[in-house]
C-alpha cells in the first residue's frame, strides 16, 4: 500500500504528537521532517554541505529539540539548496511501501502534493508558546517571541513557505485537548482509508 499522511503546521501546534499517534494507530512509518532541518542547523559549517552529507546518526543527537536548534533550523530552512538536498529522502519515505506519516511545513504543498491525506494543524501563537514553555521552561514572553519570529520566517520565505495546502483539512487545536486533536486526525485518515477499500 502506498499511502501518505502529510501533516503541516507551525511550531508547537501539536503536529508531532498527532503524527506519532496516527502512525501507531494505522501501522504507518513516521518521519518528523523538522529533525532534518534541526540537524543541519546544529551541525554548523556550510549548511548546504551539511544537508548533502546528512547521516542517520545526525538525526539521533540529543540536542535537536532545543529552542536554539529550532531557530537554527528555520534559518537554514530558507536556503533553497538545503531544501533541495533533503527532498529526495523525504519523497522516498513518503511513497515507501506500507504507508507513511510525515510532519513538517511543506509536506502537503511541495514534498508530497499527491498525499492521500493532508492535515494542517494550527493554534494561536499564545497557546503554542504556552505549550512550548511547559516543555522548555524559562521566560514565557521570550518563548512567545521565539514562536512568532519562527512563524514569520517560515511563512515569509520564498521557497516552500508554510501554508495550508488548498485541499488540507485544518485542525485548530487552540481549544482542544490532545486526545480530541488526535481523534479528529484519526477520523480523517479512517474515512480516506475506508473509501479506498
Ligand atoms: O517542533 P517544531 O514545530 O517547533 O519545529 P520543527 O517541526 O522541528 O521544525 C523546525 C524548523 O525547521 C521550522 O521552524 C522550519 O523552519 C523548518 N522546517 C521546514 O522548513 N520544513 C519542514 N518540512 C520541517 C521543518
Amino acid at each position: 500500500m502506498i499511502f501518505t499522511v502529510a501533516i503541516d503546521g507551525p511550531a508547537a501546534a501539536g503536529k508531532g504528537t498527532i503524527s506519532r499517534a496516527v502512525a501507531a494507530r494505522f501501522g504507518l512509518r513516521h518521519l518528523d521532517t523538522g529533525l532534518l532541518y534541526r540537524a543541519v542547523g546544529v551541525l554548523g559549517g556550510d549548511p548546504v554541505t551539511a544537508a548533502r552529507g546528512l547521516r542517520a546518526e545526525d538525526l539521533a543527537r540529543d540536542d535537536l529539540r532545543s529552542l536554539a536548534a529550532g531557530q537554527a533550523a528555520s534559518k537554514v530552512a530558507v536556503i533553497p539548496e538545503v531544501r533541495a538536498a533533503l527532498v529526495e529522502f523525504q519523497r522516498k519515505f513518503a511513497r515507501s511501501k506500507g504507508g507513511a506519516v510525515l510532519d513538517g511545513r511543506d509536506i502537503g504543498t511541495v514534498i508530497c502534493p499527491e498525499a492521500e491525506v493532508k492535515l494542517y494543524v494550527t493554534a494561536s501563537p499564545e497557546v503554542r508558546a504556552h505549550r512550548r514553555w511547559l516543555e522548555v521552561g524559562g521566560d514565557e514572553g521570550a518563548v512567545l517571541a521565539e514562536v512568532k519570529e519562527r512563524d514569520a520566517r517560515d511563512m515569509g520565505r520564498a521557497d516552500a513557505p508554510l501554508r495550508a495546502a488548498v485541499d488540507a483539512v485544518v485542525i485548530d487545536t487552540s481549544e482542544m485537548g490532545i486526545d480530541e486533536a488526535v481523534a479528529r486526525a484519526a477520523a480523517v485518515v479512517e474515512m480516506v482509508l475506508k473509501a479506498r477499500r
